[in-house]
Order: C-alpha cells, then structure tokens, then sequence
C-alpha cells in the first residue's frame, strides 16, 4: 500500500524516481509525488490520480533538477486522494520532504501537542504530522531528529526524508513496513520494494524495524534505535527486469497469468528431489502438532481454504482456515501444539502478521508460505517455505494463488508421509502428478481463446454466481473474488449445497451461474443442482474435467480442463476462472491492473 522510491547519485533525480514510480504504482494509485533537492533547496511537486498525471506535470517543471530526491505514489488512509494530501509533504519550515507508507496512530495527539507549540497543518494526513515532529525534533542533527521522531511515533512506516541543510543524502527508516536499499556504482536507491529500481541495480539490503538508514552516493550507513552503527547483509535479487514489465502483453495480470505454470515448475522442482519432496527450510516434526490453522487474508485465504481440505483429506490431520482479520480479534484456540500457517503473497499484510503474532503469543509454531523474500511475514515466522513465482505486479493476484496452492500439496504430501497417513505406493502418485502439475496448467492455458469467447457472451450480466462442493466451492471462492475486484460485477460464491437455503431466490431467467465441476466423487450431486438453477432461469456455464460427457446435457456452455487427482484439480481448474475474469473486466473496458479503490499489499487494518 503506498509506494516509496529515494535516490542519490549523479544522474538525473527527476527521471529516475518518476520511472521508480510507474513501476510501483501498483501499491497505489491515487495520488503522487516527488521532491528533489539541489543544493539546499527542496521542491516539489505533486498531483492527484495516476502517476502520468504527475509525469506529465513534473517533467515541465525546471526546478525539479537535482541529483537527489525521493516519490511517493499513494493509496489513501488519511485524508481524501488530492494533490495537498499526497505526499511527499513539507514541514512547515520547508527544512524537511517526506514520504510515508503506513499509518501512524497517535498522531493526533503530536498534532495537537504540535498546534499548541504553534504549527499549523495544510493536510488532512498523518505524514505531515511526522514531518513537522521532526522539524520540530530537529537541532541541526539529523540523524537525532529522526530516531527521536520514530521513538515517539506509534504505529507503522516506511518514510523517505529528504533535508535541506544536508544535500546529497536521502534518509529512510522503519516500523512494520518494507524498505529495500538499492546498491550502485556512485548511486544508490531505496524503495518500499525492489520494483522500484530493479532495472539500476540487483544488490539489496533488507532495512529491519527500528532501522535508519543513512544514504549518500557513495555510502550507505545503518543504525538502530540506539543510533549504534549495524552492519547488514546484501543479498542478490534472482529476479530481473523483465519479470517486473509487462513483455508485450496488454496487462500484467495476463502475463502472470501465463506464468504460471513456470511458476508452479518454480515452486515444485527445488523441492522435489530423488523422486521425494524434500523441504530443507522445514525442520519440524509434524507428530507433536493435534492441528492446523491456517490464517491469511483474501486470495492468500483462499488459498488456504484449498490447503485445509488437502490436508485433512490426506494427512487426516484436523485443520482449519481463518481470515486474519478475525482470528487477532478472536481470542483463538492455540497452543503449543498447534502449528499455524500464514500464507502471503506480499509478505506485508498487515492483518495476516497481526494474526502470526497473536499465534506466537499463544505459544504455536508458524510456518509462512510467502512470496517476498526477506518481508515481514517470511521473517516474522519461524519457518518460512517461499513460493517462486516472482514479483506480482497485478493488483489482483493469480500466479501468487497457484503457487501457494502448490506448496500446500507439497506440505501435504510431505506431512502425510511423516505422519504414516499414505503408503508408498500413494506417495509415489502423488510425487509423479506434483511433476506433472506445470505441463497441465500450460495445457488449460490452451483454453484462452475459447474463454475470451464466453467472455464476450456472458460480460454484459449484472449478477454471477460460482458454486461448487468441497474443493471446487474453495475455488469458487478465489473465482468470485477474481471476477469482482477487476470487472466490479457483483458475485456470489456458494456451496452448491446452500443455494436451496435462501439463495436461489436470487436465481432468475438469464443469471449466469458458473458451476465448478471437477470434484468427481461429487458430480451427481452438482449436477443436480445445476438443474436446479436451470429450472429457475440460469444460463449455466459449467467448468468440468476433459473426459466429462454428461455436462454437455446440462450446461449451456462447457469449459474442459485436464484431468488429474481430485485433490489437484483446484490449481488447474482456476486458471480458466481467472481469465474469465480478465476477458469480462476487458470487455468492461476495466482498468484492470489497477482495480478501484484497491492496492497490492495491504499494510493498513
Ligand atoms: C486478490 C488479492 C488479495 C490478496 C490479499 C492478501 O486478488 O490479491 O485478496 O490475496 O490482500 O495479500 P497477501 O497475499 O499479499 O497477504
């Protein structure tokens, strides 16, 4: 949520962190802005709605020259999206430009305590509180002013500061939210993820909470709280430019749509050695655990949900899935022996890491299945297993979900064998279909053209409801979400079961009812309730295994997908799901990497 960029070199501070920006808009997109520093003077500009508002603006503007700045593209907490309340936002005495991701949640008694010292306020948001403390903290040491300013400060950020009596150098800090240092030659960045200037360098530091990173051209000093020196590690970013930029296709989600199954192949094949799945991360002995809870926000939840059923199904092991928003406030049932999973793309959600900790606190061992490397989840967590499928850039998720189910079989399979719960024989399958999981996921890929087909049939309803049973209703779910966040068509997930319950007096003559199909051991049963819907009116749009003839009886349209174990069939079975989704928000003429009022990375509750 919000992005930041900070750069210090020779080159062009302007283009830099603008070019920083468009690549982190994705974090956020309702506002933005830049400062730059030359000599003592600061300027700045800023401006409302998407970046190329303030491209367009800024690359006008001949006093924003310099070799030093920071940006700052918003998603609002505090204060309506308009150019006073994006940031960068300057104390009051001009001395300080700062940026901020996350939310500070005393400022308003600073602010109060600030007025009455005699400051005024031109904004509505928490971010000029803080740089007004810290002008006010200020005494002519920087690096004073700011550790004073965070000690006092209650809540989450990642700032970028820029201050006028110290030209050349760029500040950051944090709490509870990312900060990356970019490492160059005779240049060197900061961001609130490697986005931001992946295309300058690979070699990164990973800021830890409490840190204050001092940042010159030619230097990058580290203190904690205590204003004591640290030295930090740098780690290489495997990734490169070309996984953060679109590669010819219209929309990041299509791409990372047809990434997955190399994805998936990411994900599985280190793990898979000999013919046995081997998680080196994972040193635990899954015996002394009488559960599982899975905990996680969203997509990642929903993920979760297929990751219950596999593990029940396999290790007969109980588990459960919570979204973290409600477990930290649920006073929930862990202990010791209850192992907890966080799943996260970003790493950096904040009601997922609430949840963690009050996991902890309980005494439960956590384990993180993570995208991010070196987040706060991954790092928060006692074992972390990383999911490879790369930067997401598209708000809403796809190879982030499919790789989290992936480790989830893994985990399941893996657990299973240590808990005596499959034999050989069995565990055997189940490795020789994991292998196969990327050849089957590019081959629905095949199924694109004929999807954008029933996309241009069925984009004009106001209404879709997904229904399922069992591991297909965890689908749906994932379905439903994909399908509402970027075409803003309403939509519905039910357990095909529930419908009768109430539902299905929303059924009427025309609604589109997309009915997941793949669970076989359950296919009378849906089909039956297909009817059910048809009976009242629906067009049935039915998602069925390849060798599936029956469905052709029931539905009006019918998408195959490759047949595989039941219990794999959910990461095949969405990918159709999610290019319905993207071919209805196209047709709707959506923005689609950008959905309305959403963010990647959900670091406010
Ligand atoms: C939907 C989507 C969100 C995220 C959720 C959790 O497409 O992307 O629902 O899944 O915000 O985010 P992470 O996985 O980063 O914790």
């Amino acid at each position: 949520m919000c992005g930041i960029i900070g750069f210090t070199g020779t080159g062009d501070a302007r283009g830099i962190i603008l070019d920083g920006l468009k690549r982190l808009e994705y974090r956020g997109y309702d506002s933005a802005g830049i400062a730059v520093q030359n000599g003592n003077e600061i300027n700045m500009v800023k401006a409302q709605g998407k970046v190329d508002n303030l491209i367009s603006i800024a690359e006008k503007n001949d006093k924003l020259i310099g070799t030093c700045g920071i940006g700052h593209t918003r998603w609002a907490t505090h204060g309506v999206p308009n150019d006073v309340n994006a940031h960068p936002h300057l104390s009051e005495d001009g001395k300080f430009a700062l940026v901020h991701n996350g939310i500070i949640e005393n400022q308003l008694e600073i602010k109060e305590r600030l007025i009455k010292k005699g400051m005024t306020f031109k904004s509505d948001t928490d971010t000029e509180v803080m740089v007004q403390l810290l002008s006010y903290n200020y005494d002519g040491d920087i690096k004073k002013a700011i550790l004073k300013t965070m000690s006092e400060i209650v809540g989450s950020f990642g700032i970028g500061v820029l201050c006028a009596d110290n030209p050349g150098i760029v500040y950051t800090a944090k709490v509870a939210s990312p900060i990356v240092i970019g490492l160059g030659v005779g240049e060197n960045y900061f961001g609130s993820d490697i986005t931001a200037f992946i295309n300058h360098t690979k070699n990164v530091i990973d800021l830890d909470d409490n840190e204050l990173a001092e940042v010159s051209k030619d230097k990058v000093t580290i203190y904690n709280y205590k204003g004591e020196e640290v030295k930090k590690s740098i780690r290489k970013v495997t990734w490169d430019i070309a996984a953060a930029e679109k590669s010819g296709y219209e929309h990041f989600m299509l791409k990372e749509i047809m990434e997955q199954p190399a994805a998936i192949k990411a994900t599985i094949e280190p793990r898979i050695k000999d013919d046995k799945i081997v998680f080196d991360e994972l040193n635990i002995d899954i015996k002394k655990f009488d559960r599982v809870l899975i905990t996680a926000c969203g997509s990642a939840y929903y993920a979760g949900c297929v990751g219950k059923n596999v593990i029940e199904k396999i290790c007969r092991l109980h588990t459960s899935a919570e979204v973290a928003s409600e477990l930290r406030y649920s006073d929930p049932m862990i202990d010791e022996k209850t192992l907890v999973i966080a799943v996260s793309q970003s790493g950096e959600t904040a009601d997922t890491i609430a949840a963690m900790k009050e996991a902890k606190s309980k005494g439960a061992v956590v384990l993180a299945i993570v995208n991010v490397v070196g987040s706060t989840i991954a790092k928060l967590a006692d074992y972390a297993i990383y999911t490879w499928a790369g930067p997401e850039i598209a708000v809403a998720t796809t190879k982030g979900y499919t790789t989290q189910i992936a480790v989830f079989y893994m985990f399941a399979i893996w657990a299973a064998k240590q808990l005596g719960k499959i034999d050989d024989k069995k565990y055997v399958e189940y490795i020789q279909d994991i292998k196969r999981l990327p050849e089957r996921a590019q081959r629905t890929l095949d199924l694109n053209t004929k999807v954008q087909k029933l996309a241009d049939k069925y984009f004009h309803n106001k209404s879709i409801f997904f229904i399922g049973r069992y591991f297909d209703y965890a689908v749906c779910l994932e379905g439903s979400l994909k399908l509402k966040e970027i075409s803003y068509i309403h939509s519905e997930a039910y357990a095909a079961g529930e419908l009768k319950h109430g539902t299905i007096a929303l059924i009427e003559e025309g609604r589109l009812v997309v009915a997941v199909c793949c669970y076989e051991p359950l296919l009378d049963k849906i089909i039956s309730n297909i009817q059910q819907v048809k009976a009242r009116g629906a067009e049935v749009l039915a998602l069925a295994m390849e060798d599936n003839k029956k469905i052709f009886k029931e539905a009006d349209d019918v998408l195959l997908v490759p047949k595989t174990d039941d219990i794999f069939m959910p990461i095949i079975e969405i990918i159709p799901l999610q290019l319905f989704a993207y071919y209805v928000a196209k047709n709707n003429k959506c923005d689609i990497d950008k959905p309305k009022n959403l963010a990647k990375s959900v670091t406010v509750e």
